[in-house]
């Protein structure tokens, strides 16, 4: 009896831990044998990737082709119930108050920059995107540079999204064809920026991505229209002007690369600084931000086919694909698990089908 008794005592507590544990759904560890439910992200290592009933209700009345409201945001949060959507594209005066990046110096936060952001912003007067933040659903592509772009004929698919996201110094120009012709931001830090400013497309948001402390001085003589005091600390030649309006100017919230890091990807805290491996690429930081701020994501020239040595690497250079270097910044293939994750699911639509191939 005795003896029963204190079994009682400690199998209680344990099936009670055992039931929050599993009923939470937030652990990823073993319950009771089972296999674990969540990877060491976050993510479901199993989703059922239905969608909420109250959206497939809502989007049961949709026609065909319709833009879905808050499609990849749902999609996500069925993958990876930690995400929460507000995250806002750009910095604008409130910035400071963003908790999560004001501690974290760049690329991670803005800590150290807060002045020579406040002195940008002054010049720049805009924070939002005017025309497409009155949208009701917005449809975003992020382009990438791929050489798998080439030869498909995408442009026209391309070019009817309501974002078109560029990156650095892809040009559109000679491949329309295949990239389409329109451009709505073009994500870039200096040593990625176009720099003949006759290479620039006509009219898209220069959305500047620090990386450093020092590429907010370049951004300030760029919206200052000033010469660069020395290129020392740059990695590579830089832009020296910008052929852009301040009022098309944007800086990117650092909160994306932070994310896409730490809980996307998981790469390495190194205590919150800039370390071995611990950068996203640009691409993803991209897909990121278009997570929280689009209704539908897709994606294009994504995925690097490292079994073809002779195939190009960007779709606009001969560049082959043996010349990848290994990258003392970027994790390639920690940054690879994650894009798999949000294709399998949905989440994103990849127009090339890179991810799921290479
Ligand atoms: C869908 O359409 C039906 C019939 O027109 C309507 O009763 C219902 O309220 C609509 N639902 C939504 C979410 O718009
Ligand atoms: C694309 O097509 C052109 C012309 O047919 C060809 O010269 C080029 O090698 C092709 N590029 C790729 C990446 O297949
Ligand atoms: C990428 O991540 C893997 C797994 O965590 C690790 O073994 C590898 O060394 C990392 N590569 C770089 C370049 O940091």
């Amino acid at each position: 009896m005795k003896l029963a008794h204190k079994l009682l005592f400690v199998l209680c507590p344990m099936l009670v831990l055992g039931f929050i544990c599993y009923s939470s759904g937030k652990l990823h560890f073993y319950v009771w044998g089972q296999k674990p439910l969540f990877d060491k992200q976050g993510f479901l290592l199993n989703p059922d990737i239905k969608l909420p009933p109250e959206l497939v209700y809502q989007y049961g009345n949709l026609s065909e082709g319709a833009c879905k409201p808050g499609y990849a945001a749902a999609k996500m949060t069925a993958i990876y119930p930690k995400f929460s959507k507000p995250a806002s594209m750009f910095l604008d005066r409130n910035f400071r108050r963003l908790a999560k990046v004001s501690n974290y110096l760049p690329p991670f936060g803005f800590k150290t920059q807060e002045r020579i952001i406040d002195s940008i912003l002054t010049e720049t007067k805009n924070y939002g995107l005017p025309e497409l933040d009155g949208l009701s659903c917005k449809r975003c592509v992020i382009v990438g540079n791929g050489g798998i772009l080439s030869n498909k004929s995408l442009g026209s698919r391309i070019d009817e999204y309501d974002v078109v996201v560029r990156l650095n110094e892809a040009p559109v120009n000679g491949y329309t064809r295949d990239v389409g012709s329109r451009t709505t931001l073009r994500i870039t830090y200096p040593e990625g920026a176009i720099q003949k400013p006759e290479r620039y497309e006509k009219d898209s948001i220069f959305v500047f991505s620090a990386f450093k402390p020092l590429d907010f001085k370049w951004l300030r003589q760029m919206v200052l229209k000033k010469d660069l005091q020395g290129t020392e600390g740059f990695w590579k030649s830089v832009a020296r002007f910008v052929p852009r309006d301040p009022s098309e100017i944007r800086i990117l919230n650092p909160y994306f690369i932070q994310e896409a890091a730490f809980q996307f990807i998981g790469l390495p805290q190194n205590n919150g600084l800039m370390g071995r491996g611990n950068i996203p690429t640009l691409g993803t930081v991209a897909i990121t931000m278009a997570l929280h701020n689009c209704d539908e994501v897709a994606v294009a020239g994504f995925g690097y086919d490292m079994n073809a040595p002779h195939a190009p690497l960007h779709y606009y250079e001969t560049v082959k694909m043996s010349a990848i270097k290994e990258s003392w910044t970027h994790n390639i293939s920690k940054e690879k698990e994650f894009l798999r994750k949000l294709v399998k699911a949905n989440v994103i639509t990849d127009l090339t089908n890179g991810i799921l191939t290479f």
